[in-house]
């Protein structure tokens, strides 16, 4: 998601600096060149050989430093870059910009670039706390500076609370995050995943292979473009992506609930979750024992919520998918119809690589003007962002 970006990562003195060399790693990996700041402090923790091997480029440590005759090292990385990305940061570091000083590298090409800074501090509890910090913080907010919250635990200073660097994959998704253009900002979306499940009894259920991976996809994507997202899930094994809000629920009439009460407040709907369509008519209290040789289980009907939302759409993008194993475009199109949506997602999930419990899926998507589109195989990460293309396009129509 980074291929081709330049993001500088401007290392500070603290004690966190070790995982500025993961964070290193995964923003390598993820395509971006990197280029890396230390300060003086930081190379006490870390020597600087770490970084230049891992980035592949010669890391940064003095002002004034001719990179070429014609180029100066601190200009030229504040213009080249598509993000800055400050971890650890200090309290030092983030008064010093707060302050408008520059007297090193870092805060010198801090201030003189017109990139992103995405900022993740490391400090203290109580320096964190500290109302000069937090008046720090708030002027760089107010100036369009972004932060990464700091975790909550054990620091290093032996201390517990706010302060820790968080985890590399999170300050990654925020650095992700701060290259994705904000093109549903004001939007608010909400999506479905995972399966339900429908109690039997206390220890049995009736469910399906859905993993939540399409519907958490559509969340993380949607959360990276600037939407607030309201992610109505199953059970799944997956950590719910970073900056949405999360509803869990287990059975498809929990689910028809909390999507009920939240669509009011939503202008996106996407619907990836694979509800049952039925559930046991009645649910025994105790364990059923295995007396008898046969046993039968009376179903009933669950609600429909994609239907009951179509019904009752407003000004809505309503989006639904179709997992089918059988005449894929005729039932899809059925569905796009009978639950008033303006687009359905189709997935043959017979197909291998398509649907339930994959990486990947393969799906075409038909609009309620009678286009139909259809994607070759790929993660479902990218299936995601072209759905959310076309939301935002249907979005744009609606106003
Ligand atoms: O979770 P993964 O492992 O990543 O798998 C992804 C997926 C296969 C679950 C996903 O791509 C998918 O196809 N989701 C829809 C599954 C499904 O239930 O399809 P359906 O054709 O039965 O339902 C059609 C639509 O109506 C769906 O949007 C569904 O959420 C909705 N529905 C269905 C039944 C019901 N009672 N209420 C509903 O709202």
């Amino acid at each position: 998601m980074l291929k081709g970006k330049v993001i500088v990562l401007g290392v500070t003195g603290g004690i966190a600096v070790y995982k500025a060399v993961e964070l290193l790693r995964l923003l390598t990996k993820a395509g971006a060149q990197v280029h890396v700041v230390m300060t003086r402090a930081a190379i006490e923790f870390v020597a600087p050989l770490t970084f230049q091997t891992l980035s592949g480029n010669p890391v940064h440590l003095e002002l004034f430093n001719l990179i070429s005759e014609q180029e100066i090292g601190h200009i030229s990385l504040a213009e080249r870059a598509d993000l800055f990305l400050i971890a650890p940061a200090t309290a030092n570091f983030v008064g010093k910009v707060a302050a408008g000083l520059a007297d090193d590298l870092l805060t010198t090409t801090v201030m003189a670039t017109k990139a992103p800074v995405l900022i993740a501090p490391a400090m203290n509890v109580n320096m964190y706390h500290n109302p000069i910090y937090q008046e720090n913080e708030e002027r760089l907010k107010r100036h369009g500076y972004l932060f990464v919250p700091p975790a909550c635990g054990m620091l290093a200073c032996g201390y517990e609370g706010e302060g820790k660097l968080p985890d590399p994959t999170v300050i990654l998704e925020e650095a992700i995050a701060a290259l994705t253009p904000k093109r549903l900002s004001g939007r608010r979306v909400l999506v479905t995943a995972g399966p339900t499940l429908e109690e039997i009894d206390p220890v049995r259920y009736i469910s399906n292979h859905s993993s939540g991976k399409m519907g958490y996809a559509i969340a993380r994507q949607a959360r990276l473009r600037g939407a607030e997202v309201t992610l109505v899930t199953g059970p799944t094994a997956l950590s719910v992506p970073c900056g949405v809000k999360v509803i869990r629920v287990e059975s498809a009439l929990q689910m028809r609930d909390a999507v009920v009460k939240a669509v009011e407040e939503t202008d996106i709907v996407i619907k990836a979750a694979a509800v049952a369509d039925y559930r046991p008519k009645l649910r025994a209290g105790m364990k059923v024992k295995k007396n008898a040789a046969e046993l039968a289980i009376e179903l009933e009907k669950n609600p429909d919520i994609l239907s009951e939302i179509g019904a009752r759409k407003g000004n809505r993008v309503l989006v639904g998918f179709a997992a089918e194993t059988q005449d894929l475009l005729g039932n899809a199109k059925s569905k796009l119809e009978k639950k008033n949506l303006d687009m359905v997602v189709a997935n043959d999930v017979s197909q291998v690589g398509a649907g339930f419990n994959v990486d990947t899926n393969i799906v075409k998507m038909l609009f309620a003007d009678g286009r139909v589109e259809e994607l070759p195989i790929m993660g479902k990460d990218e299936v995601a962002g072209i759905i959310l293309d076309r939301v935002e396009e249907l979005a744009k129509g609606k106003g």
